[in-house]
């Protein structure tokens, strides 16, 4: 037993109302801890449905720090198992993604499995006569996480056998999921293209704070998005038409009181979103015949609606963020106390004009990629965050902006964009979840 392990109002402890003790952040143990609860009791995105269209079609990925296969069965249903074999414990499939036909062989003895994770064969079956293999682990073949949920192709995990059902995890934020799927005159995204990878010598929880985060953008990314604002300034109003990427950029740098209007919603378990009237994507130039074919498809009184919702960031806790109005999810793996791999996707709208899409991904590599020149503002943040708790001087981190003592009764509301609401809220679900099977 460590300082943290088997003493959960240890870890209650490291979380207030206002402050929340460094540890959280930066101990080793903590994290384990994380991997073991945290990851196990919540519903942890999967992967998308559009990724495994056919039959055999499967991904490598992870649910905390547990390696996990999303698959296409034969009846069409996707199957998330274990990447591991039941034999000595080779990881069956490595490859991001591929199609493993009609079974998985594991490369080291060739047992092989169903898409269901079955065992289906094992060579030189008749060493196993007579020995009772069949009540074994092993015969039980490639392990199947059992609660999985398809959500309009988004796919969501909870390992841990008992806990909160999918719908009473997310309630009402699924709508975030909803509008940005709905975006789509067909109702359908696809994964377009690959994905970017950033790796962070940071917690991941950093950045979870980060996307409600307000009161930095005019500061940490003055730099970037300020210097493409001060470069479009001279055409402003002469006509000229404003380029793709400054239409980006340039939200970025608005004031305080732009990012004070835009209001803030949270919900029960760690959910919430930044954008309640509206957001940097809000005015976004309009992309020729998109309008036309979101009434066709959904009439003009609920194409209006759709396309009206201005949510920004919506935080899908513990490790996903999505931004409905250009189609982009990101996940923030847990690789260590202080590393993170950050993966951001952007999905095709089915049925709307390929422009979106262009606008989504350059969106994708301006901010987000490795080479983006605003990305790079907030990890040196971090970074500098993970070195700077090393200091003895304070051992505790402020989340109190626009603090409410009674916000944790309130169940949804929305009010000033720069509150720390949400930012608490999360830290209230990691408590949570973290002690509910310690
Ligand atoms: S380890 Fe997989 S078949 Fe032996
Ligand atoms: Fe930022």
């Amino acid at each position: 037993m460590g300082k943290y392990r088997g003493h959960p109002e240890a870890v209650r402890a490291l979380v207030r109302e206002t402050e929340v003790h460094r540890d959280v952040y930066t101990d080793p143990e903590i994290f384990d801890l994380e991997m073991e609860h945290l990851f196990a009791n919540t519903w942890v995105h999967v992967g998308h449905a559009s990724q495994i269209p056919n039959p055999g079609d499967y991904v490598t990925t992870t649910i905390g720090n547990q390696p996990v296969l999303m698959v296409r069965h034969n009846d069409g249903s996707v199957k998330v198992l274990h990447n591991r074999c039941p034999h000595k414990g080779v990881k069956v499939a490595t490859d991001a993604c591929g199609n493993t036909g009609k079974f998985f062989r594991c490369p080291y003895h060739a047992w092989t499995f169903r898409l269901d994770g079955s065992l289906r064969a094992i060579p030189l079956n008749r060493g196993y006569e007579n020995t009772g293999l069949e009540t074994s682990h092993a015969a039980q073949g490639l392990a199947c996480v059992k609660n999985v949920v398809n959500y309009r192709d988004f796919v969501f995990a909870r390992l841990n056998d008992t806990g909160p059902s999918f719908e009473e995890y997310f309630g009402d934020s699924l709508s975030s999921f909803d509008n940005m799927i709905d975006r789509s005159p067909e109702g359908k995204l696809e994964v377009a293209g690959g994905v970017l990878r950033y790796m962070h010598n940071c917690n991941w929880k950093m950045l979870v704070d980060n996307q409600t985060d307000t009161c930095h953008p005019m500061v940490a990314h003055e730099s970037s998005a300020g210097t493409a604002a001060a470069m479009w300034k001279p055409f402003e109003g002469t006509g000229a038409k404003k380029p793709m990427a400054v239409e980006i950029f340039v939200p970025f740098f608005s004031p305080y009181e732009f990012f004070e209007g835009m209001g803030i919603r949270v919900w029960d378990n760690g959910h919430g979103h930044t954008g309640v009237s509206h957001s940097i994507h809000s005015d976004y130039s309009a992309i020729p015949g998109y309008w036309d074919q979101m009434v066709a498809a959904y009439g003009e009184e609920r194409a209006k609606a759709i396309l009206g919702e201005a949510r920004h960031n919506t935080v899908y806790w513990p490790n996903i963020m999505i931004k409905g109005p250009i189609q982009l999810l990101r996940i923030f793996r847990p690789l260590a106390a202080n590393r993170t791999l950050v993966e951001s996707y952007v999905y095709r709208l089915v049925g709307a004009p390929d422009l979106l899409l262009e606008r989504s991904q350059m969106y994708n590599r301006l901010i987000n990629a490795p080479t983006s020149v605003v990305g790079h503002d907030d990890l040196e943040m971090y970074e500098r965050a993970q070195e700077g708790l090393g200091s003895n001087g304070n051992e505790w981190v402020n989340v109190q902006r626009l603090y409410d003592p009674q916000e944790a009764e309130q169940k949804v509301a929305v009010t000033n964009g720069t509150n720390e609401w949400q930012m608490r809220n999360q830290f209230r679900a990691w408590s949570k979840f973290m002690t509910m099977s310690m």
